[in-house]
């Protein structure tokens, strides 16, 4: 896209918040870093860097759904440290829900899977998470899905979720038959098969291969949901007089496009703690978000409530 010229300083951006209707917001990781949750590719804290001895060529892997089919033990040794932790939300998604208190928020698209939107109270008619959440997970063999707390303590001890419905069709079928193997794109390394074969019987290694449930967020190789087009697409594009992307390195595509995809003559604003190289904003406001979005308000006269917001 290229950058309207009329817009440039903080007090142009404080006067599109005030005169817009219809903004759309984008989040990434960075507008939850201040509650303890690290982003993925900052440096020295994302969770990127944090994954050098699972000895991936790319640690994006973690989350690749080929791989997962492959060995979805290597996603769940994960797990633990990307579940949702708190409850607790940050300034910026006050800010957020603060717009739609104004009823200037058209949408907030979140890359988050921390669904701390829904606990900063945005309605689920104005969010739409592209990568999916926690809430629930479906089994990649059968498409049984169950609420993301029934397999909570695999998740929590980095153990393989396993499907209850497979596991129980097994159980049905009549002793003395010889059961298949399963053969559902589940890791074959002969480590991981051998160690089965050492440590259980046939019934217990049919188990331990049955169905893996897959937590509900979006894998690289998978679509997003329906929800993400569809909204942009047929509502958004045509309604949207702004946008704000806050907290996001903006690599992964298709969220990455949302911005080019919009109507040029719409402005759009980036706040993060780096610029982004391959997008231009019109307006560039760089540093913690939170900090951001309160001077932003205070500039506004705009009364954006929040525990973490020291008062002067
Ligand atoms: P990234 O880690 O790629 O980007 C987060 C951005 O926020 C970085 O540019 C940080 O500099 C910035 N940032 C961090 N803390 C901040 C703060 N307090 N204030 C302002 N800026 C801050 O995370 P995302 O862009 O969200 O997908 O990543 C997109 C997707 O990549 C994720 O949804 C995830 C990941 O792979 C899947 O897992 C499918």
């Amino acid at each position: 896209r290229v950058k309207l010229p009329q817009y440039n300083t903080i007090d142009d951006a404080v006067h599109l918040l005030k005169k817009s209707k219809n903004i759309i917001v984008l989040t990434g990781a960075g507008i939850s870093t201040s509650l303890g949750i690290p982003d993925f590719r900052s440096k020295e804290t994302g969770l990127y860097s944090q994954l050098e001895h699972l000895g991936l060529s790319d640690p994006q892997e973690v989350f690749d759904i080929t791989i997962f089919r492959e060995d979805p033990s290597i996603f769940y040794s994960v797990a633990k440290d990307i579940l949702p932790s708190t409850q607790k939300f940050s300034p910026t998604h006050a800010f957020i829900k603060l717009l739609q208190d104004k009823e200037k928020l058209l949408t907030n698209f979140t890359q988050n899977i921390d669904n701390l939107e829904s606990y900063a109270g945005i309605l689920p008619e104005k969010l739409i998470q592209c990568h999916g959440s926690f809430a629930t997970a479906t089994c990649v063999e059968c498409g049984y899905r169950v609420k993301c707390e029934e397999i909570y303590k695999d998740l929590k001890a980095g153990r393989v979720a396993r499907c209850d419905r497979c596991i129980r069709n097994m159980r049905l079928k009549p002793f003395g038959i010889k059961r298949k193997r399963s053969t559902n794109g589940l890791s074959t390394s002969k480590k991981k098969r051998q160690s089965y074969e050492d440590s259980t019987d046939d019934e217990d290694y049919d188990i331990a291969v049955a169905g893996v449930m897959k937590p509900d967020i979006t894998f690289f190789g998978e679509d997003l949901p329906a929800t993400f087009h569809d909204r942009l697409t047929k509502h958004d594009k045509d309604l949207v007089d702004l946008v704000i992307v806050i907290g996001t390195s903006l690599k992964v595509a298709p969220v990455s496009e949302v911005s080019g995809f919009l109507p040029p003559e719409t402005p759009q604003i980036y706040i993060s703690r780096e610029p982004c190289q391959h997008v231009d904003f019109d307006i560039d406001m760089l540093g913690e978000c939170d900090t951001i979005v309160t001077e932003l308000c205070r500039r506004a006269g705009w009364d954006l409530k929040h525990e973490m917001i020291k008062e002067d």
